[in-house]
């Protein structure tokens, strides 16, 4: 994605700290006290210009969301998305259940406590394709064992892509860490666009353009397994 940042971004985006944390680390744990609520928290990794996490903020207001990624230009634009879209579908400028923080997602686990994130959106993420960049790639084991560490007992990562080979490399991760998946879909669009599920900037773009995507939910939490295994067995009933 290129990106030319604009002069006096900092003081812009320090200027709003009800929504924009530009130190996210100070929070850990704390999360709660930021929102002012213990709703879940659910974190999209690498949220580009916001749009996703804009429209599931104002369609859940019972959930807490936190959109993360490492450009500043990308916060104020995800900041200034996230107040207009409300205005416009009539409600205060401020999102209160909201946050979105600069941070290299490398140091995710510096951000967030045991037990604190509920559900983790992975958004086309970059596939990081040559072999010798595979730890980079947002599913490889070592991420998946940070996102772990502060998934909690009903915790879910959800992830989306265009890339076949990114989509491949993730399902033999969670496979190769014993981990859950349901709902795989290898064209998520295949029988018309899923109103259910609110799109991304990059998956409204390749939809247009004829690309699949592909999309799975992995079981993490306790909780969140024992549900769906006793779901299934009453289906099979
Ligand atoms: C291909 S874009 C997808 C954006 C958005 N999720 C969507 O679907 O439209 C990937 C995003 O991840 C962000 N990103 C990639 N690696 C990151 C990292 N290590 N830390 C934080 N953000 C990262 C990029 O800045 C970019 O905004």
């Amino acid at each position: 994605m290129r990106l030319r940042g604009r002069k006096g971004i900092r003081e812009e985006l320090e200027r709003q700290s009800d929504l924009v944390i530009l130190d996210p680390k100070q929070y850990k744990g704390r999360w709660s006290e930021f929102f002012g609520n213990d709703h879940p928290i659910h974190v999209e990794l690498g949220m580009g210009k916001g749009k996703f996490i804009s429209e599931l903020s104002f369609r859940n207001p019972e959930v807490n969301y936190i959109g993360v990624d490492m450009y500043d230009e990308l916060i104020r634009r995800g900041a200034e998305k996230a107040r207009k879209f409300r205005v416009e579908n009539g409600q205060p400028e401020e999102p209160e259940n909201l946050a979105l923080a600069l941070l290299n997602i490398e140091h995710i686990s510096e951000v967030f406590a045991e037990g604190e994130v509920e559900r983790i959106y992975l958004n086309f993420s970059d596939p990081w394709p040559k072999k010798k960049h595979a730890r980079r790639r947002l599913t490889h084991r070592g991420f998946l064992l940070k996102y772990k560490g502060f998934l909690n007992e009903w915790g879910q990562i959800h992830l989306k892509t265009d890339s076949r080979s990114l989509f491949e490399f993730s399902l033999n991760s969670f496979a190769d860490m014993g981990l859950w998946m349901r709902n795989i879909s290898l064209d998520l669009h295949g029988e018309g666009l899923r109103e259910d599920l609110v799109l991304t900037e990059y998956e409204s773009k390749f939809v247009e353009q004829g690309i699949n995507i592909h999309r799975c939910e992995v079981l993490i939490g306790d909780r969140a397994l024992e549900e769906h295994r006793r779901s299934l067995q009453e289906q099979s009933v």
